[in-house]
């Protein structure tokens, strides 16, 4: 790859700027953690686009206004890249293996990572077959998941709606969309557990994983059913195709959705213009999950993309081969965004679901899990209330993901509806 500058080991794009602001500011750690916008804010009395380590020793950009993350999403493939093949610390084998910038950021056979005519296609596939859910029937197999989870916890009183509830929801829906077999499906969830966890058997795991992504795949081909892994197949993904796009829908669709209904859960219960409402049925949950949407997006920073050739916004010079990251999060929080923050439920304009080329591609069905799995716990726990302080609720650390670390609840005990064993 050709570019004016070549980065030099640990270099950061700050130091190449005409006038370098002190340092790139870090995206990660505890500080961030505990409280992102703040450090947005000082990200943006930076500029739009701003020069961040993005994990320890990771340096590159972030978008932190609303024109800057619309300007890149949209001009993406035609001045920006997906392909991490142009993150030239990466080629060099300067991130570390263990960072999770590279877990997060690393090539990977998938629409996600892909840019023109290979993206369209790839991606067609999995717009045309998602398009092809019926939400309804969605919407009643997310209130029988709810509801058999709900039963594990129902009569104790008390639980953690995160690790009980909000976690496993989305991942147990995955596997109904895509017709998985339940003994199929729980050798994938151990098989993701292990190869997040990093540990020293990662890689087998991953093998693991990859070999079950297989394994649907050719049980869907011999036996096709009215299934996202068959409309995939008649779509003309070949095997590999296959297992490289259904691991990109789980990795896509779990850990996000997941993250939205413990922060709508969240909402409801400590927002007085939520609680309470909420269980009169006066104001839907749909409206306090619109407002996380602005406030509180799942995906906070993610999109890495990189310049093609010299790009200049806003007399920001974007030096080639370093990731620029999209702040969703900052960018719907941008003040020069003229939305009131009472004015947000229903209101759909912000970018928790990007924008452009690569946008999510589902998020209806998002918020159809994300509401019914609301509903239910709401319908099914009388009383529901915090068992902490709001205080004590925290978020896990990450910088592109943002979610609760856990959820305790209290609730009048009640009965199992469902006729599944403990
Ligand atoms: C609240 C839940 C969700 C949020 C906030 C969310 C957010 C996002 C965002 C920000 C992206 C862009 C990522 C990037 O460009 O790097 C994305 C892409 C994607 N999402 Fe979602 N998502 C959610 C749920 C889902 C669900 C339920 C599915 C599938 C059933 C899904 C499938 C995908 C796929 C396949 C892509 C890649 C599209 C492409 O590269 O062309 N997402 N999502």
């Amino acid at each position: 790859m050709t570019t004016h500058h070549q980065p030099v080991a640990g270099h950061c794009p700050a130091h190449k700027q005409p006038q370098p602001p002190t340092g790139p500011i870090p995206i990660y750690g505890d500080a961030f953690t505990a409280d992102p916008h703040a450090t947005y804010r000082r990200l943006r009395a930076r500029g739009p686009i701003v020069p961040v380590e993005i994990s320890p020793s990771v340096y590159g950009y972030l978008a932190v206004t609303y024109r800057a993350a619309v300007y890149l999403l949209r001009n993406t493939p035609a001045r920006f890249a997906k392909d991490p093949w142009h993150w030239e610390a990466l080629q060099r084998g300067e991130v570390p293996v263990d960072s999770p910038a590279r877990m997060m950021m690393q090539p990977r056979d998938n629409a996600l990572w892909k840019d023109g005519p290979e993206h369209t296609r790839l991606r067609r596939a999995i717009t045309g077959a998602l398009a092809r859910v019926d939400t309804h029937v969605l919407a009643t197999t997310v209130a029988r998941i709810a509801d058999q989870l709900i039963d594990f916890f129902a009569a104790d009183g008390q639980a953690d709606l995160v690790t009980q509830y909000s976690d496993p929801l989305p991942m147990l829906t995955v596997f109904e969309l895509f017709g998985c077999p339940q003994e199929l499906g729980s050798r994938i969830v151990g098989a993701v557990t292990r190869v997040f966890d990093g540990g020293a058997d990662s890689s087998q795991a991953n093998t693991e994983l990859e070999d079950a992504c297989l394994e649907l795949t050719h049980l869907k081909r011999y036996r096709p059913g009215r299934d996202v892994a068959t409309y995939l197949i008649a779509a003309g993904l070949t095997d590999t195709e296959m297992v490289q796009t259904i691991l990109l829908v789980i990795g896509a669709a779990a850990p996000p959705t997941s993250n939205h209904i413990g922060n709508g859960l969240r909402r409801v219960l400590t927002d007085p213009r939520f609680a309470g409402s909420v269980h009169d049925g006066v104001r839907p949950v749909a409206d306090a999950l619109d407002e996380v949407l602005w406030d509180n997006p799942p995906v906070p920073n993610y999109s890495p993309l990189y310049a093609l050739g010299q790009q200049i916004f806003e007399g920001i010079h974007l030096e080639q081969g370093y990731p620029i990251l999209v702040s969703f999060a900052a960018a719907n929080s941008d003040p020069l965004l003229a939305v009131a923050p009472g004015a947000r439920a229903g209101n759909r304009g912000h970018l928790a679901f990007s924008a452009g080329v690569h946008a999510c591609p589902a998020p209806d069905l998002a918020r159809v899990i994300a509401e019914t799995a609301l509903e239910r716990a709401l319908d099914r726990l009388p009383g529901l209330v915090l068992e902490v302080p709001e205080d004590e609720l925290h978020n896990r650390p990450g910088t592109f993901l943002a979610g609760l670390t856990r959820l305790p609840v209290r609730f009048q005990p009640c009965t199992r509806i469902a006729s599944y064993g403990r």
